[in-house]
Parts: structure tokens; sequence; C-alpha cells
């Protein structure tokens, strides 16, 4: 289905007079031709690649190394760090080729980096290119450098060599993962849905959580909400507290009177979000700016990354009067159209089928028999961690693949019966797109289940962007459900995190169309584990961005599936693996580091805990349970009194095409 782009590279190329070693990744579908502008910039006043003044201000994060020239014709902007089975990748970014194979040198002390590893890069034809923007605030060729046959638990330390312009780095570190088996208490960020607005407390307390010996973090998708680039040129919610767009622009159609409404005292512009806001009107620029400003924690711990809709492409859905349509198809600024056609082909092809998402991170898909950024798992110590991809490769997935376009007896889809986030397959479809067990991503879920030692990792914890649970019902959930549910159940997952709903909830433990397994509630705060029969939901979607909270309607209200929710504070969740009978969830508050939230697990581990490689399988034994004190612990099983019914009905195709623009703006 797919084509590759030969003028991706070509044009990347052209960007450095040297030689470059990198290849165009990944293939993006040109059958259509896109007719938008060059560089697509959401505010009409200042349609230009460094701003005049007038418009939204650039923000700048500082690059991962400093140039060592004020003007640096090169520079290394991003470093970001994944875990590899016994060892590390190192993803690195530069705005122009290196001239050279990417490599570090690295040793076991800071002093001593005798050992060389080289690696590969790869470039993609962003819009703009980096050509057209501040060399220290752009990246456009990416760097994978891998070390394995290292010792597990172990730090090691780094440095990236200069090449074709750009300074080296300081020497820096990283440590290993803990290796199967290793029975000693560990902690991991876990963060959904985090922007750069509104964000700063979470990631403040996150890299707290860092600095205090968090082993990684874990981003269950919506990374940098890049595709919001167009957001001033969209009406607010009614809904929303605030609502002004910042400049002076003008809009095509009425302009809500909420937009004369005045920011709060101290808040940046942005447009038209609620309360305030910072992002650029580049797409590629949120990018830059969110991995630049995410540095101090990617280059100090691996950034176990996850794709959610925000990566899908440069769009979800039209504005006021289609003027995206108007924008994107038919290159006219200012202007409106009859009706929405946001096809696939309606973003620049750099800004389709995921494909910065797939070029600025590293996720060890291949090593784990999973899919690139897609899908993949890794052990660390007691826990088996299993990343899931909720947006595409499973039947009704909420980004589908060109398959489910096609009428009649089509081969390949009519431009206009395309959507703008199409994506996908990143794994094969092994016969009906309309069934689950076809897919490549749900074989693999069961093979990964399978694999699974239970001496050595007790805990096993799933997450992808979409929760398959919550208050906030929508016929997705369904759809995660009939892919992903009866797998995760019938080989004992202890934990599902999602996010996507900007709230956080943590639900009561659930079997199969979300009956609360009320034998396993211990307490308001402890669960029992229950393999087979149920396992603990959690909507972590409130780490903060130009979005907001989520809120219930008026007319909804929170179902008895959900234990706490949170619609008011930022924040992320803090795991803590304690042995093999019991760790604990934490949601912390971004804004001063309060637990808002705890939940303990407790599991009956019958096995020989710690058996791997590393371990000594000391901490055998089973779990003790705390007397139950909650009082409003249901004690008979419920059934779960939520439902898709109302959206059921309507087919996904529907759905996907139509204006929702409240549910998509998750
Ligand atoms: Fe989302």
């Amino acid at each position: 289905m797919k084509v590759t782009t030969a003028s991706a590279l070509v044009g990347a190329l052209s960007l450095s007079a040297t030689r470059v070693v990198a290849v165009a990744l990944p293939d993006v579908d040109e059958s259509f031709p896109y007719t938008g502008p060059a560089v697509p910039i959401g505010d009409w006043v200042d349609p230009t690649i460094n701003g005049n003044g007038k418009g939204f201000p650039r923000l700048v994060e500082a690059p991962a190394v400093t140039p060592s020239s004020s003007t640096p014709s090169n520079n290394i902007n991003v470093i970001s760090l994944s875990y590899v089975p016994a060892g590390i990748h190192i993803h690195y970014q530069t705005p122009f080729g290196l001239g050279v194979a990417p490599s570090v040198s690295w040793g076991t002390s800071a002093s001593s980096l005798s050992q060389t590893a080289s690696g590969q890069s790869h470039t993609y034809d962003r819009t703009p290119p980096c050509s057209m923007v501040g060399v220290t605030q752009c990246s456009q060729f990416f760097h994978e450098v891998q070390i394995t046959g290292l010792k597990a638990d172990t730090t090691y330390f780094y440095k990236i060599p200069a090449a074709n312009g750009t300074t080296a780095s300081d020497v820096m570190s990283f440590t290993t993962a803990r290796a199967a088996g290793n029975p000693t208490e560990f902690t991991v960020a876990v963060v959904n849905d985090m922007g750069y607005t509104n964000a700063q407390g979470t990631f403040t307390q996150m890299m707290k959580a860092v600095d205090e010996g968090a082993a990684f973090a874990w981003h269950g998708g919506d990374l940098s909400y890049a595709d919001d680039w167009y957001s001033g040129i969209l009406p607010c919610e009614d809904d929303w507290p605030v609502c002004y767009n910042g400049t002076s622009s003008e809009i095509p159609g009425p302009i809500p009177p909420s937009y004369d409404t005045p920011l709060p005292a101290g808040e940046t512009a942005n447009q038209g979000g609620p309360l305030g806001g910072d992002m650029s009107v580049l797409y590629e620029s949120n990018w830059d700016l969110w991995q630049q400003w995410v540095l101090n924690i990617t280059a100090k711990v691996p950034y176990m990354v996850q794709p959610g809709n925000h990566e899908a492409a440069c769009s979800e859905f039209d504005g006021p009067g289609n003027i995206l349509t108007a924008y994107l198809n038919n290159n006219e600024t200012n202007s409106t159209a009859p009706e929405s056609a946001l096809t696939y082909f309606s973003c620049p092809p750099s800004q389709r089928n995921f494909t910065a998402y797939q070029e600025r991170f590293r996720m060890p898909g291949s090593e784990s028999g999973g899919v690139g950024n897609f899908w993949y798992s890794f052990d660390y110590g007691l826990a088996h961690f299993i990343s899931l991809n909720g947006e595409t490769d499973f039947a009704k997935s909420p980004e589908f693949p060109f398959v489910a376009d096609l009428t009649g007896d089509e081969t390949t889809p009519k431009e206009n019966e395309t959507y703008v986030t199409d994506s996908g397959p990143f794994g094969y479809i092994n016969g009906s797109y309309k069934i689950n067990k076809n897919y490549e991503q749900v074989q693999w879920l069961a093979k990964d289940l399978a694999a699974i030692d239970r001496n050595k990792t007790p805990w096993v914890i799933a997450m992808s962007h979409r929760p398959m649970y919550s208050s906030e019902v929508s016929s997705y959930q369904k759809n995660l459900q009939a892919a992903f549910e009866g797998l995760l159940l019938e080989f004992g997952v202890d934990a599902y995190f999602a996010g996507h709903i900007h709230w956080y909830e943590r639900m009561f433990p659930l079997g199969t169309n979300g009956t609360i397994d009320t034998a396993s509630i211990v307490n308001n705060n402890t669960y029992n584990t229950n393999p087979g029969v149920s396992m603990t939901h959690i909507v972590n979607g409130a780490a903060g961005n130009l979005e907001s909270h989520s809120t219930l309607d008026s007319d909804e209200k929170q179902l008895n599936i959900t234990a706490v929710l949170d619609q008011v504070h930022f924040g992320f969740g803090k795991l803590t693996v304690h042995n093999c009978s019991a760790l604990t969830w934490q949601y912390i508050w971004g804004q001063d580091g309060t637990v808002g939230d705890e939940l303990t697990l407790l599991k009956q581990f019958n096995g020989t805990c710690g058996s791997g490689s590393s371990g000594n399988g000391t901490t055998n034994g089973t779990a003790t349970s705390p007397t139950p004190t909650g009082s409003s612990i249901p004690k008979t099983p419920i059934p779960f009194t939520g439902g898709a019914s109302g959206m059921e009905s309507a087919s996904f195709l529907a759905l996907a095409g139509s204006i929702a623009i409240a549910a998509y703006l998750l």
C-alpha cells in the first residue's frame, strides 16, 4: 500500500553540503498529492517561520548540547534513551546530517570511554525543513546507536562526538534495566497526555521522582500535541472557562464573544486554548519544543513512549466554516468551505501516518517481536511491561487503514473516501481487517503473554493510550475490550493503564464487560489481584496539555465502576513494585507533589520469587491482606451500568468523520 518517497530523501540530503549517511523512513503514501500551503501555519497574522513580532512568540527550550559557537551550523538538540535487551538505545537528533555514521564513545567510568558504538541515521522531509528554522531549535536527522551486551542494573558513561558542525556532548550516563527476576524494589513514572501547556507542574514532579531514583518514564501516548498548531483558528468550546486567541488574528465567520475575554494575569496567550498556553503555530516546531523540554528526563533515564491520537496527523477534524478544509485542501487562507473534506492527503506527507512519532523515538519493537514504536514489551526486575497500540492495528481501531475505506470492489480508496487520521496498518493483517485475531498486534500480544515467566516477573502491567472503561463512555472502549481484554484477563495481567481522557480515574477491579470483582476489593485503597477474573484499570490522562481537563458533562455521572475520579488536579503516576506480593500506585499532583490517590495491589504469589538470573529467590511468600476498612465497598457482584449503547449504532467510520469536537479534543 505504501510507496517509498524518494523525494523525501532527496530533499533531506540537499540540506547538508557533506555526505549524509541517512535513510528516509517511514514510507508515506502519496497516491494523491498534497495541495495545501507549503508550510501550514495556523496564525493568519504572522505566516512566517520565525515570526515578525506581531504573532505568537516562538518559545524555545535549551538544546541537549550547548553549542560551542554562537552561530553553529549543526547541533545535538535532543537525546532520548530507551531500553533494549541487555543494553541501551541512545537516540539523538540534529537539524542536519552528520556526514558519518552516528556513534558514541562509552565505558564503565566517566574518565575511561574506551569503547565505541556506531549506528544509523534516518530523516524525513519535514515541513518546514530545518534550513528555514533556527539551528538549535530544529531536528530533522535522527541518529540511533545501540550498546548491547551490557551488565544489568549497571551505570555506564558515554559521550557523543562532534560531527559536521555539532558540538560534542558532555560525558553523560545511563543505567541498564534490572534483570528479570531481580527482586529489588523499584519505581517508575507513568504519564499520559503530557503536552507542554499546563504540564509544567507535572513535569517538575516527574523530574523530582527521577532524581529520587525512578528507573524510567513510561508515556502512554499524546506527546507533544503538535497537531494543535491550528487551534487559534478554531472556536472555543462553550464550557471552557476562559477563551482568548491571543493576537489580532481575524478568523472567518462570527467571532465568539469569549475571544474578547482577557486572560488571567500572568498567563501566556495561546491560540484559543483554555487557561492560556504557549504552543507554536508550526506542527514540527511544537515537536522540537516539546522534545527539548522533556530532555531533563529523556537524557537521564529511558523514556518509553506509545502512540496516541495526537501523533497521527496534522489535524483530527475541521473547524468553524471548515476553514481547515479551505486552507489545507485548497490553499485558501482565511476562507471557508461548504463542507468538511479533510482526507488523508490534507496534511503534508511528513505530517501523516504517525510519521514524526516514528522518527523522533526508537522503542524496542523489533527486539521484543513487536513493531517499531507501536507495540513492544520489556522486563524490569519483577515486572513485565507491555506497550500496546490503542490507535491502529486492531478491528475498528480509532485510526483505521485504507482497507477500511474501501467500498464495492475497490482495491484502493478514492481520495474522498479517506480520512485525515487514516494510518497503518503497521503490522500485517492476515485476512479480514474486521477480525481481531487476524492482526499482527493481537497475535503478538498472545505470544508475548504466553512467554512470560511469572516466577521472574510475577507482575505484568499493560498500557495503551485508550482506556477500556471510564465514566466517560465512548464507543472506542468496546473495540479496545474486544481486541485486548480477553487476552489480558486470560493471562492474568494485573493492571491496565491508559490516558486519552484528561482526568484521573481509578476503577474497581473489573472483569469482562466491566463486571466489578467485589471479592478482590480489600478496602478503598487495596485490591487483591485475581488472575483470570479481573484486573485494575486506571485512566491517568491528566498530566496537562493545552486542552485542559476533561470533566463530566451535566448529563453524565460517575459510574459505579469508578472508585476515584479527580477532574481537577494535573499529575502523573508513580508505580512502585515492592516485591512479588505487593505493588503501590500513587497519583502525584503536579502542583505540589501531594499523593492524591494511592492503591496497593496484593498478589497471592506461590512461585519461586525472583528466580531470574540476577534474582536471589529470597522473597518467596504470599500476600498479607490488611483488614478491610472501606465503608463503601460493594460486597456483591455489581454489573457495569455504563454502556456505549448510544454510540454503538453508529458505524465507526461515521464517528471518525463526524465533527464531534469535544470527543476528539483528548
Ligand atoms: Fe488522546
